[in-house]
């Protein structure tokens, strides 16, 4: 049954992919698309810190490697997406995965676990909503000088996490969230060098998982070297399309 829920879109979202390199905008962009589509972000790098700064098991274990600007392992982020894709109600019309997956062995998890969500659904009051629909993917495309400035200026909110940078889009006032006051900090990944570090992780693995959706033409690059608000329009146009021509398999 489709959902009754009101969104500013004509179309069921269904599983998006947001990928890119570190800065091209994905989670600027997913905060803007879970607004208009009334369906989740599920940002693996956010509950990554969140759990470094709970201080839990899994973000001691991850700590290290993301400050060195290296992937997590598989299982571990794998475990973290299926613990949030199953059984919450949240995720039936759809959700915005922002940076997963990041290697062809998270991307066949993916296409495995969502079939098994899919098969469970048959049947069920969820058959026909937008978690039943095939993965579509949008790859964000912006040139490293272009992200090297979008890293180092980039702060964020410590409380509601909104995403702001002292070159493109400052704060009303200095170090404060428009929104709630709190203060803003900067990651500790956000470094020239570790940024250096964070772009061959995109070169050597992700791009082989963009090139694995495009071959299967579930996909579409965006120019996300353009104001927020226009990128967002584009990636609405591609979302569009993708969802009238890609199908079941
Ligand atoms: P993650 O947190 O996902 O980092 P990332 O992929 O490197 O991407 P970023 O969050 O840095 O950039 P973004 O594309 O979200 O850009 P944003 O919108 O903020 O992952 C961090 C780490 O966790 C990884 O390095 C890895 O260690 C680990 N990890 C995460 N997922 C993993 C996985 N699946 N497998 C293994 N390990 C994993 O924008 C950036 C800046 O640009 C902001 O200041 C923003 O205001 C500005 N901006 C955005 N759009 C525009 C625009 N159109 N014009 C001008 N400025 C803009
Ligand atoms: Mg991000």
């Amino acid at each position: 049954m489709p959902s009754s829920r009101p969104t500013d879109s004509s179309f069921l979202p269904g599983p998006i992919l947001l990928l890119g390199a570190p800065g091209v905008g994905k989670g600027t962009q997913a905060q803007l698309l879970m607004a208009k589509f009334a369906i989740p972000q599920i940002s693996t790098g956010d509950i990554l810190r969140f759990n470094i700064a709970q201080g839990t098991a899994l973000g001691n274990a991850a700590k290290s490697l993301i400050d060195a600007g290296h992937l997590v392992d598989d299982d571990i982020v794998q475990r973290m997406v299926g613990d949030r894709l199953t059984g919450h109600e949240d995720v039936m019309d759809g959700f915005l995965l922002d940076g997963f997956p990041r290697t062809l062995g998270q991307a066949d998890w993916l296409d495995h676990h969502l079939g098994q969500l899919r098969s469970s659904a048959l049947g069920t009051s969820f058959e026909g909503r937008g978690i039943t629909l095939p993965v579509v993917v949008i790859h964000i495309v912006v040139s490293y000088d272009v992200l090297l400035r979008r890293i180092t200026g980039r702060r964020t909110c410590q409380a509601c996490k909104r995403i702001y940078n002292i070159y493109s889009n400052p704060p009303k006032i200095a170090d404060r969230c428009d929104l709630d006051g709190s203060q803003l900090v900067q990651r500790p990944d956000d470094t020239e060098a570790v940024f250096a570090e964070r772009m061959n992780a995109f070169n050597e693995k992700t791009s082989k998982v963009i090139d694995y959706y495009h071959k299967e033409g579930r996909f579409e690059a965006v120019d996300g070297d353009q104001p927020v608000e226009q990128v967002t329009a584009a990636i609405m146009r591609a979302l569009k399309s993708l969802r009238q021509s890609v199908q079941v398999a």
